[in-house]
């Protein structure tokens, strides 16, 4: 069967992190069916090298294409960061990516701030594609590789992630950054807290709801837009449920977690 309006966009992450890109495609396109697939059981990807990454990120788009997606949506900034060619490649559908969607919407910063894992922040991806859409701009990249376990730890607004967030950032403010864009599934929970650390003149982009403006657009242009109204199904493939699964899902989702089934790899 070939896709269509209403086919499922089909979004993938490393793990878990990306249900924050689902979460900002619930909420700006509300009849949406959504097929899910996180590989919790290989997560963290942020500190693996590019061949495992490319040959994982391989592994899930097919599965995902096997479901009849309209559209792939790597919600993974680390993957996006080394293999989003890999999947434009090997895919039918079309392949949208955090890493363009975070670049597109800091488009207007002149001195712009990107932080993420350390396999991102090394593959140089997100200065690259900002400068494709900003080439005037100067960027200022720091790993946070604190982030995703403090995140995951559910310390959103604890002493030790602030005073993490004040070292990190350190760097990045001396240079006076205008923008800072938040490069990994991760960091949109920790926005408040970011937001005390750089104060209220640094614009912070969210690539997750960056992302949700750009399948909005896509799939209106190629009329692929489900016009529903019909509830939406959302389907949630994972490789592995970890200990505080189901707590930590719904935190990064909003609400409640249903439909997981987990594929046996
Ligand atoms: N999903 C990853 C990212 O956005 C973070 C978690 C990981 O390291 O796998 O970079």
């Amino acid at each position: 069967m070939s896709a269509n309006a209403s086919s499922p966009i089909g979004v993938f992450d490393s793990g878990i992190g990306g249900l924050t890109v689902v979460r900002a495609l619930m909420e700006r396109l509300p009849f949406e069916n959504i097929v899910y697939f996180g590989d919790t059981a290989r997560v963290p990807y942020g500190v693996k090298s590019v061949e495992t990454i490319a040959h994982f990120t391989t592994q899930i788009a097919q599965f995902l294409l096997e479901k009849d997606v309209k559209l792939l949506v790597i919600a993974c900034n680390t993957m996006a960061a080394v293999a989003a060619q890999v999947v434009k490649d090997l895919s039918p559908v079309p392949v949208l990516d955090v890493i363009d969607a975070g670049a597109v919407a800091a488009r207007g910063g002149k001195r712009i701030g990107v932080i993420g894992t350390p396999t991102t922040i090394n593959s140089n991806a997100y200065a690259r594609a900002i400068h494709d859409h900003a080439p005037d701009s100067r960027i200022h990249s720091q790993a946070c590789a604190l982030f995703v376990p403090l995140v995951e730890e559910g310390w959103l607004d604890h002493e030790v992630t602030r005073l993490t967030a004040q070292e990190y950032m350190k760097p990045l403010l001396a240079e006076h950054i205008d923008t800072l864009v938040l490069g990994c599934t991760h960091y949109p929970l920790l926005k408040p807290l970011l937001r005390e650390v750089v104060g209220k003149d640094v614009a912070l982009v969210d690539s997750a709801e960056a992302m949700a403006e750009q399948v909005a657009a896509v799939l209106t242009d190629r009329h692929l837009a489900n016009p529903g109204p019909a509830a939406p199904r959302y389907d949630f493939y994972v490789t592995d449920v970890p200990l505080r699964f189901q707590t930590i899902g719904e935190r990064f989702l909003g609400r409640t977690l249903n439909n997981v089934h987990v594929v046996k790899w």
